[in-house]
C-alpha cells in the first residue's frame, strides 16, 4: 500500500523585505545576502499572525469537506509555539472545524520536529488506512535585529495532509536517523529568540547530512544515481547548495549537473521567504515541485531533514502520477503579489508583537488580509478571528 503526501500547500504573511535593502542597513554587501547566503527577500511576520494563524492559513484552502471528515490525527512541530503547555494543535484544529474525535499534539525538536510528525503519521495511516492525517510545520524564525542571523529570518507554515493513495508523494518506509546532544542552537524559556552558534550549527548540519544520507544508501542499498533530485531543510538557501556539494563526489559529472540544476528549483520559493523552521523542507519540496518541469512521476526524491539540537534525518519518497493536483499551485503568484517594507517598517512590525505579558492587548488586523488572524489577548487568553466564520 502506497502512503504519503496527498496534498502539501503554504502560508506566510503579505510582507516581505528586500534583501538587497536590509544587507545596505546592516552597512553589509548586498552580494553577501544575495548570493553568500542565498536569500532574495525575507517575510516579515505581522504582529497579526502567529503561529497558530500561519498553521490554519496553510492547511484551510486545501481541506474539503471529506479530509476534514476523514482526518482523526492533527501534528504541528514548530519551535516558536505560544504556550508552554496547550498545544498549538488544538486551537488549528479549532479554527479548521476538525472532528472532536481528532488526537492533536504539538511536537518540538527545532526545525526537524514536522518530519517526526510526517513518520508518524504515516505509520498512523498505515496502520488506518482509511484514515487522513494533518502535518504542519509551522514557525517564525526570529534571531533579533542587528545579528548575525537576522539574515536569515522568515516565517510560514506548510500543511500536509497525508493519506493512502497519494496525489503527491509516496512515502518510503526505510529512513536513516541521527540524534545527539549538541549545542548549536537552543532558546531557554525566557528568550523570544534563538541563541545560536551559526558557523557550528552549519558544520554539524553538514556532518549531520553526510551521516545519514550514506547511512541510508547502505541500509537500503540504494545507489545515489538512484535518487532523482535531493531536496533539503534550508534555513539559507546557500546552507543546502553546500550540502548539496558535499554530495557530489558521490556521482559523475552527469549526476552532479542533474542534480545542482534541480536545486535550483528546490531553492527558489525560499529564496523568497527566508526560514521557517520545521517547514523549511517542506517549501523546498514544494517549491521543487511547483517550479521544475523536468522531474516526472515515478521520480524518487531524497529528502533531508535537520533540526539543531540535533536531530537529522534522510528518508525519500516517489513522485507520483497526479502529483502537481495536489500542490499549492498559487503560491509563486502569491509571493510575488506581497507587499514590500522599509528596513524601518519590519524592525517596528519585528518589534510590535504581542507582548509576553499578562494585561490585556489588542492587535489591529486591518491590513492583514488572511482568513484566519491574531486579534490580540484578553484575559491571558490568545484571541483568534476566522473572517468567513
Ligand atoms: N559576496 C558574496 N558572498 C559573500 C560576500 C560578498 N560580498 N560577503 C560574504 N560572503 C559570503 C561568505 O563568504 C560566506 O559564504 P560561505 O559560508 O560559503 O563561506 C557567506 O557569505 C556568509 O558570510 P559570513 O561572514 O560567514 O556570515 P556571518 O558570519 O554573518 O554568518 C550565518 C552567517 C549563516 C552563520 C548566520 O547568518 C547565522 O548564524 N545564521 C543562523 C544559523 C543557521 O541558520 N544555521 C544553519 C543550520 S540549521
Amino acid at each position: 500500500m502506497k502512503v504519503g503526501i496527498d496534498k502539501l500547500h503554504f502560508a506566510t504573511s503579505h510582507l516581505y523585505v528586500d534583501m538587497a535593502e536590509l544587507a545596505t542597513a546592516r552597512q553589509e554587501e548586498p552580494d553577501k545576502y544575495l548570493i553568500g547566503i542565498g536569500q532574495s527577500r525575507m517575510a516579515v511576520i505581522p504582529p497579526s499572525q502567529d503561529t497558530v494563524t500561519l498553521a490554519a492559513n496553510a492547511a484551510a484552502p486545501m481541506l474539503t469537506a471529506a479530509d476534514i471528515e476523514a482526518i482523526d490525527l492533527l501534528i504541528v512541530g514548530t519551535e516558536s509555539g505560544i504556550d508552554n503547555s496547550k498545544a498549538s494543535a488544538i486551537y488549528v484544529a479549532r479554527l479548521l472545524g476538525l472532528n472532536r474525535r481528532v488526537r492533536t499534539i504539538e511536537m518540538k525538536e527545532a526545525c526537524y520536529a514536522a518530519t517526526a510528525g510526517l513518520q508518524l503519521a504515516q505509520d498512523h495511516v498505515r496502520a488506518h488506512p482509511d484514515k487522513k492525517a494533518l502535518v504542519i510545520g509551522s514557525d517564525i524564525a526570529r534571531y533579533g535585529l542587528n545579528t548575525p542571523g537576522e539574515p536569515t529570518q522568515g516565517g510560514g507554515a506548510v500543511a500536509m495532509l497525508v493519506s493512502a493513495d497519494p496525489q503527491v508523494l509516496a512515502l518510503g518506509t526505510e529512513s536513516c536517523v541521527l540524534s545527539e546532544d549538541v549545542m548549536d542552537f537552543w532558546r531557554p524559556l525566557y528568550h523570544t529568540t534563538a541563541l545560536v552558534d551559526g558557523k557550528y550549527s552549519s558544520n554539524i548540519y553538514i556532518d549531520y547530512f553526510q551521516d545519514v544520507f550514506k547511512g541510508y544508501l547502505q541500509k537500503t542499498g540504494m545507489q545515489p544515481e538512484d535518487l532523482a533530485a535531493l531536496v533539503f531543510h534550508l534555513p539559507y538557501t546557500k546552507m543546502g547548495l553546500k550540502a548539496l556539494r558535499s554530495a557530489l563526489p558521490l556521482v559523475d559529472d552527469a549526476q552532479q549537473a542533474s542534480w545542482l540544476a534541480h536545486f535550483e528549483h528546490a531553492r527558489q520559493l525560499n529564496r523568497q521567504v527566508g526560514n521557517l523552521y520545521t517547514g523549511s523542507l517542506y517549501l523546498s519540496l514544494l517549491s521543487q515541485l511547483l517550479t521544475d518541469d523536468k522531474l516526472k512521476a515515478g521520480d524518487r526524491l531524497g529528502l533531508f531533514s535537520y533540526g539543531s539540537g540535533a536531530e537529522g534525518e534522510f528518508f525519500t519518497g516517489e513522485l507520483q502520477p497526479d502529483y502537481q493536483a495536489g500542490l499549492d499551485v498559487g503560491l509563486p503568484q502569491r509571493l510575488a503579489r506581497r507587499q514590500r517594507v522599509s528596513v524601518s517598517e519590519y524592525e517596528k512590525l519585528f518589534n510590535g508583537q504581542l507582548a509576553w505579558r499578562a494585561d490585556d492587548q489588542t492587535i489591529d488586523v486591518a491590513d492583514d488580509p488572511h482568513r484566519f488572524v491574531l486579534t490580540g489577548q484578553q484575559d491571558e487568553q490568545r484571541q483568534y478571528l476566522d473572517r468567513e466564520a
